[in-house]
């Protein structure tokens, strides 16, 4: 750790690398009774990035970002927010944040309009910039139209972007987005996912919690996983799905006729442990897992040594969900509503 360094209102820890650091957790605690919500959380998050939080259902997301937007105190530990430390200067680091909680926070009889105006106010903007600010954010999250309509009347998408919309007002230097897009159609998941993007390239450092791998695979660029409290694996994408192994060997013959006894004669070499190899007759090619280095090149070895013409030989790393899967021991996408969207399903049916 270096000291504070001074830029404009905001300061900044700079990392060793000589990044600037936006937010620094170190050691977070919180327990509920017997519920060991944090146990011992460490984290960065650099300057203009967005760190992808991801666990399962009460894995501790919620209450980090409450934490980090001084609603909740930590048991113990140590979190700063563009310099500003949670527990000693609350005020200052509010200033600085913007929050888009799980659960959508707009005042339902309010219009769209009232909702920003009314959070300006709060902000101490003056009457006359509170107006601006609203107008200029209803356009910039396409609600211009809805802006006098109460709230209730909204869309899910509508309410989410008006969320955010609140969440920008203070103009934050850093945003928490908690599940930003849970319960949301893809369609109106990809606008959220553009508006995010947006802040981001005006250089917004945004912390973002999901269960949704492709929300994580579209926005994050470091990701942080978390379960039962603490953090069980950290870094970028790539890198993770390096660690967790299990690479997928696909190889594209060129001639289609050629994938069932490619297929055949794989099954049949008696490599170590690898398993059977799939044929994707759609894509035309055949898909083996392998486990180790000496697999793989066995198995090449194998397809060109029998002279069958291929289009393609490549790797695949496993996916995100694959990813979180074997981290976590649970499915990835798993939200308290999706028990109902099941139940939905199954009435349908
Ligand atoms: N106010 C509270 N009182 C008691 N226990 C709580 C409270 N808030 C959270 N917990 C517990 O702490 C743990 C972490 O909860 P948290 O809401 O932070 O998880 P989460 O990762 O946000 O989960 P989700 O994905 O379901 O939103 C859970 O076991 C939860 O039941
Ligand atoms: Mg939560």
């Amino acid at each position: 750790m270096t000291g504070d360094t001074v830029t404009g209102m905001t300061r900044y820890d700079d990392d060793p690398a000589g990044a600037r650091r936006a937010v620094t957790v170190r050691g977070l605690v919180k327990h509920y009774g017997e519920t060991k919500a944090l146990n011992g959380v460490d984290l960065d998050v650099a300057e203009g990035t967005v760190m992808g939080v991801l666990g399962p259902n009460g894995a501790g997301k919620t209450t980090l970002v409450r934490i980090l937007s001084t609603l909740l105190a930590p048991d113990a530990g140590r979190a700063t927010v563009a310099g500003y430390d949670v527990v000693r200067q609350p005020r200052q680091l509010r200033r600085v944040i913007g929050l888009t909680g799980q659960y959508a926070s707009v005042d339902e009889k309010l219009s769209g309009r009232e909702n920003l105006y009314l959070i300006g106010r709060l902000l101490d903007l003056s009457r006359r910039e509170a107006r601006a600010r609203a107008d200029e954010l209803l356009e910039r999250f396409s609600l211009a139209e809805a802006a006098r309509r109460p709230a209730h009347t909204y869309s899910g998408g509508m309410r989410r972007r008006l969320d955010l919309a609140a969440s920008m007002i203070g103009r934050p230097a850093v945003l928490y987005l908690d599940e930003p897009t849970t319960g949301l159609d893809p369609r109106t998941r990809n606008e959220v996912w553009d508006e995010v993007r947006s802040m981001v390239g005006e250089g917004v450092t945004v912390l973002l919690t999901t269960q949704y791998m492709e929300e994580a695979e579209q926005l994050a660029s470091e990701l942080t996983v978390v379960d039962r409290g603490q953090v069980i694996a950290r870094g970028g994408i790539e890198e993770l799905k390096a660690k967790v192994g299990g690479r997928t060997l696909r190889v594209k013959p060129a001639d289609p006729r050629d994938l069932a006894p490619l297929a055949a004669m794989l099954d049949g070499l008696g490599i170590t442990g690898l398993a059977s190899p799939v044929v994707d007759a759609e894509d035309g090619v055949l898909r083996v897992p392998v486990l180790s280095d000496e697999q793989l090149t066995a198995a090449i070895g194998a397809v060109t040594a029998r002279g069958i013409t291929v289009s393609s030989v490549t790797t695949e790393l496993p996916s995100l969900d694959e990813v979180f899967l074997s981290l976590t021991g649970q499915r990835a996408g798993r939200t308290q509503d999706a028990p109902a969207a099941e139940a939905r399903e199954e009435a349908a049916a």
